[in-house]
């Protein structure tokens, strides 16, 4: 059997994932392809540790944080259950809310970025995405996302960090851009023309 398609969203925070996620796969079950939508970090145990870090509850420092990322990340792609690699299988299509490259732009400030990258893109078990779609929002726009829909914000979620996010995140693309297929997508404009902009480039690998 063909192998699911496994593509993945990046953005910062409120740079409207959630709302070109769920527009996309909306498109491809019409198209009449088996879709699982999931996300890092995972429900699992290791998400729950992440959790309460990104909630403030608990500080670890950008290593310990990069570990447990990486852990959830193996555990997303090889559980039996739900795991991506459980469905790509089966030729069912993966829509993921983040993956390595958010450990890349947000723990890759911190710590030392090689590291980081080549921990995760050395590993054997975290498989590579067919695409990425980085949806590309300024920081102030984002934050007002933020502000306007949210009780609380997480550690990542002010204006300083999300610039040196923002900053790491073209870095490396800049790196990745022969190996890996990333998309950047000018996510500022009206849903409607991103969600049809992010059709396209699904229609130009679904195929393939
Ligand atoms: P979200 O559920 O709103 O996307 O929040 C997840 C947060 O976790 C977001 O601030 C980005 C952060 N994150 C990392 O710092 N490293 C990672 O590897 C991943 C997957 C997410």
């Amino acid at each position: 059997m063909k192998k699911g398609k496994f593509i993945v969203f990046e953005g910062l925070d409120g740079s409207g994932k959630g709302t070109q996620i769920e527009l996309l796969t909306a498109k491809m079950k019409k198209d009449g392809r088996r879709v699982y939508r999931t996300a890092e970090p995972t429900l699992s145990a290791t998400g729950g540790l992440i959790r309460d870090v990104l909630g403030g509850f608990i500080q670890r420092d950008a290593y310990e944080l990069s570990a447990l990322f990486l852990a959830d990340r193996i555990f997303h792609n090889i559980n039996p259950l739900n795991g991506i690699k459980h469905f790509l299988d089966q030729g069912i299509d993966i829509v993921c809310d983040r993956y390595y490259y958010s450990s890349f732009a947000y723990q890759g400030k911190d710590a030392v970025l090689d590291w980081v990258m080549s921990m995760n893109l050395d590993c054997p078990e975290i498989i590579r995405p067919d695409l990425c779609i980085f949806l590309d929002v300024d920081t102030e726009s984002c934050d007002k996302r933020i502000e306007d829909n949210r009780f609380s914000r997480e550690i990542y979620e002010n204006k300083a960090e999300q610039e040196k996010i923002r900053k790491r995140f073209f870095e490396v693309f800049e790196l990745l851009k022969n190996t890996e297929n990333i998309k950047i997508v000018n996510a500022s404009r009206d849903i409607s023309l991103v969600s049809a902009d992010i059709i396209k480039i699904y229609e130009s690998i679904k195929e393939i």
